[in-house]
């Protein structure tokens, strides 16, 4: 049960094991996700939203991503660990996208990095692959574009625009990318995109036709009051928990129940 590579990740296509992804930020998560067995855990800047409480994933620096993602690498998990480069990391030049991603790894102890973008990006894949990093690709409903794009919707429903997918696909494949994140595009453009590719494609609200699957943490156990995507699904009810034994305690410390000369010294 050694810890996982890229080179484990990429096999289970070829034989047809879906590969699992959740995101983390930090330790405890970390060491709870990798001994049910988890195939990789994603850093995501999905951390500024649900974790720091920001409207967006634009405000996410290189710093935060360091210090969560230490606190996931201190787990040392045998999942393998990819984190996010957020915005402005890596679109100015590639010097910028270099040195950023060289900190995640060499500071943060990252084993991958993941950006997004398509066509347009694959000089920054290529320059960070070319420095024995590898890189995850993220194509489809892209978080960092929410201005662009309007909001976050649904990409590449008209067939004009699921070309352009298909081809960023093969264009980040071309460019050296390990895998590619299919985030928010119909389940048979996914399906398609799959087909086509020989590296694995992990989706997220991208349908069953996927060789893996990513969610957010905080999604799946319900521990976000806002609104909930059609695609998330979710596997348990953390917000009530967390309530339940935090109103107790209140409650117990209230009445003087808790502490108990149980829970004291003499
Ligand atoms: O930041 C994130 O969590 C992500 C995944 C949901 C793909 O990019
Ligand atoms: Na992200």
């Amino acid at each position: 049960n050694r810890a996982k590579t890229i080179l484990d990740i990429q096999k289970m296509k070829a034989t047809g094991e879906k590969i699992t992804v959740l995101t983390s930020y930090d330790y405890p998560f970390t060491r709870i996700m990798d001994e049910c067995g988890i195939d990789m855990i994603l850093v995501g800047d999905s951390v500024g939203v649900v974790f720091a409480g920001h409207d967006n994933t634009l405000p996410v620096t290189v710093d935060d991503m360091l210090y969560h993602t230490r606190a996931v690498t201190r787990a040392r998990p045998k999942a393998l660990v990819v984190t996010d480069m957020p915005f402005l990391s890596y679109q100015t030049d590639l010097r910028d996208a270099r040195i950023n991603a060289g900190r995640l790894v060499k500071e943060g102890g990252a084993e991958a990095v993941k950006l997004e973008g398509g066509a347009h990006v694959t000089d920054t894949i290529r320059a960070i692959a070319d420095m024995d990093i590898p890189v995850m690709a993220h194509i489809g409903l892209t978080p960092q574009s929410i201005h662009r794009m309007g909001g976050y919707k649904v990409q590449g429903k008209k067939e004009e625009q699921a070309q352009r997918l298909l081809e960023d696909a093969l264009a980040v494949q071309e460019a050296g990318a390990f895998a590619v994140v299919l985030e928010g595009i119909p389940l048979t453009l996914a399906g398609r995109i799959t087909a086509e590719l020989s590296i694995p494609t992990i989706g997220i609200g991208a349908g069953p036709h996927c060789d893996g699957q990513v969610l957010v943490i905080h999604d799946i156990l319900g521990l976000c009051e806002k609104y909930s995507p059609k695609f998330v699904k979710r596997y348990g009810d953390a917000r009530t928990l967390i309530s339940d034994a935090v109103a107790s305690y209140i409650s117990e410390v209230k009445k003087g129940e808790f502490p108990t000369e149980g829970h004291s010294f003499n």
